[in-house]
């Protein structure tokens, strides 16, 4: 891998046949997370997210609500999937919609290319076809429909009926591909996660492949095959191309589309739900080693959000919207929540009651409290000029060595995408903290000028422990750290935040005393009503 290559990421391309729920921005969530920590590592990195715009589910929304479906997804787009990357406080690099030029025509350029080198052939399909999926099915992937679909074999993921399909189309010579595809895994045991992840792909890929149909013959939403305008691309085989079309794929040699490609690709990890694993870890990999090209560094599988037990969804209408939560907490705390909450990997639900308790245990009391009563006590007690810790006791040096080991656990947490890890790591540093506060009185100390020197060095050991919190915590909920940030004045005596590299945030007195420590806005405001 050349060393200017950037650490590259994407988020799936979500349909806009709806307005995003909880679970796209869970998703998007914790690629910034992970984007934004790598950035504080120090390292360039490329972030994307976008659009599926295509199929038959966008087309047919867009036909039950009476416009053409590329209205309805600029619609959608514009009032929807642009905005909750706002909500969210998501710093992707780049936005990509499958409608725009810069993606049909290299689509279609590496389409041709695969046609030339014998890989697609014509051929008939037949069989039933999930369009809440866009998923060709085989017999034995569905399951009995139960309610108003008893006696029918339905969707396992979606519930619903599946359609049959019977049209001459575009193959693509999938099943050549199994045997390579196991032989990679085998030799890249991290390339798909979590192991379970892992398992279920191998193991489909031991039942081998069968060809698949890459265009459609009987609707015109989607991108016209090249050498034959009366089908268009298949909407998945177009999807999955986003992530290479976004950074240049095919482009000539000397283009800057063809210099990003050359630094962006390939992608280092895929964040997708558990329900589009086979997409990602099956057919895309066969397309890019089909036309010659180096496989992405990992495939991510994280659980689903679920309502009542099941995979809460666009199509079965039951998301809570972004907005709802957000206008409640606040973006730093819908992140922190839904990635302190539930392991990254495992299926997870949310609740108004458990968000509402752990945002005032740990983030109101637990963190924002410390904060408040550091800048409070440095101000009532040294008139906002953070003194210097002279001798350390034992228990400040217990906490300069805890402080070493959380920094050290969170990079390795958070570098395998345990959020849950990283954010128990430094959780259990400011009890810590808190707990010292407590023990150490400096409200006593403060009584009497003999303490005075005692008193400093409290008060810094606290302020500097809020230092590497922030940096720590940055990455997770940007708002509040970067307020924080300012209130010790490290802004001033250390330069911005988000410059702070994570891999030094564990070492002890950066901060310099004099720094101007003030009260600031209160991190976390109660809630008003804790409990929807
Ligand atoms: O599948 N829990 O788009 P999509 C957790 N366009 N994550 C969830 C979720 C839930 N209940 N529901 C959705 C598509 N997600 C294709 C992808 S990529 C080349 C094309 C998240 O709108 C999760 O990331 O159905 C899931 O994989 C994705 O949204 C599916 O979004
Ligand atoms: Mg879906």
């Amino acid at each position: 891998m050349s060393r200017d290559k950037a650490f590259y990421l994407t988020t799936p391309i979500y349909y806009v046949n709806d307005a995003p729920h909880i679970g796209h921005a869970y998703t998007t969530t914790a690629g910034d997370v992970l984007t934004r920590w790598h950035r504080q590592r120090g390292e360039r990195v490329w972030f994307l997210t976008g659009v599926d715009e295509h199929g038959q589910k966008v087309m047919r929304t867009a036909e039950a609500n009476g416009v053409a479906p590329q209205e309805w997804a600029d619609r959608l787009v514009e009032s929807a999937w642009l905005p909750v990357l706002e909500t969210i406080d998501a710093a992707n690099d780049d936005f990509i919609r499958t409608t725009s030029t810069r993606h049909t025509e290299r689509v279609q350029g590496f389409l041709q290319r695969l046609k030339d080198a014998g890989e697609i052939y014509e051929g008939t399909y037949d069989g039933p076809y999930c369009v809440a999926c866009e998923e060709f099915k085989l017999p034995g992937d569905l399951v009995d429909g139960e309610g108003e679909h008893a006696g029918q074999k339905v969707c396992p993921i979606h519930g619903r009926p599946v359609e049959q399909v019977s049209e001459t189309n575009w193959f693509f010579r999938l099943s050549a591909y199994a045997e390579p595809l196991l032989r990679h895994y085998e030799d890249n045991p991290t390339a798909v996660a979590p192991l379970s992840a892992y398992n279920e792909v191998v193991s489909f890929l031991r039942g081998g492949l069968q060809d698949l149909s890459i265009s459609r013959s009987t609707f015109d939403w989607g991108i016209p095959v090249p050498w034959d305008p009366s089908q268009v691309v298949y909407v998945w085989f177009d999807a999955l191309l986003n992530y290479a079309t976004a950074v240049g794929l095919g482009d000539e040699e000397g283009t800057p589309g063809a210099e990003q490609f050359a630094s962006t690709w390939p992608a280092d990890v895929h964040l997708v739900g558990k329900d589009i694993l086979r997409f990602h870890a099956v057919i895309w990999p066969a397309m890019l080693m089909a036309a010659g090209l180096p496989l992405p560094g990992q495939v991510f599988a994280h659980g689903w959000l679920l309502v009542g037990g099941e995979k809460m969804s666009k199509t079965k209408l039951t998301g809570i919207s972004p907005d709802q939560i957000v206008d409640h907490v606040g973006s730093d705390a819908f992140r922190y929540y839904f990635l302190r909450a539930i392991q990254f990997g495992s299926d997870g639900s949310f609740s108004w009651e458990d968000m509402s308790a752990r945002y005032t245990a740990e983030l109101a009391n637990g963190l924002g409290n410390l904060a408040s009563r550091a800048a409070a006590m440095v101000g009532k007690y040294r008139d906002g000029a953070l003194p210097e810790a002279t001798a350390y006791s034992d228990a400040e040096l217990t906490l300069q060595s805890l402080l070493a080991e959380t920094a050290a656990t969170a990079d390795e947490c958070v570098l395998r995408l345990d959020f849950a890890g990283g954010i128990a790591a430094v959780k259990a540093f400011i009890d810590a903290v808190n707990l010292y506060v407590t023990e150490q009185e400096p409200w006593a100390l403060a009584k009497d000028e003999a303490n005075a020197q005692r008193l400093s060095t409290v008060l810094y050991t606290i302020c500097e422990s809020l230092r590497a919190i922030a940096v720590l915590y940055h990455p997770l909920m940007p708002k509040a750290t970067a307020s924080l940030w300012e209130q010790l004045g490290a802004d001033v005596a250390l330069g911005p935040i988000g410059e702070q590299p994570v891999q030094t945030a564990g070492e002890w007195g950066r901060l310099p005393a004099g720094a101007r420590v003030t009260k600031g806005a209160i991190l976390f405001p109660r809630l008003e009503d804790p409990v929807e």
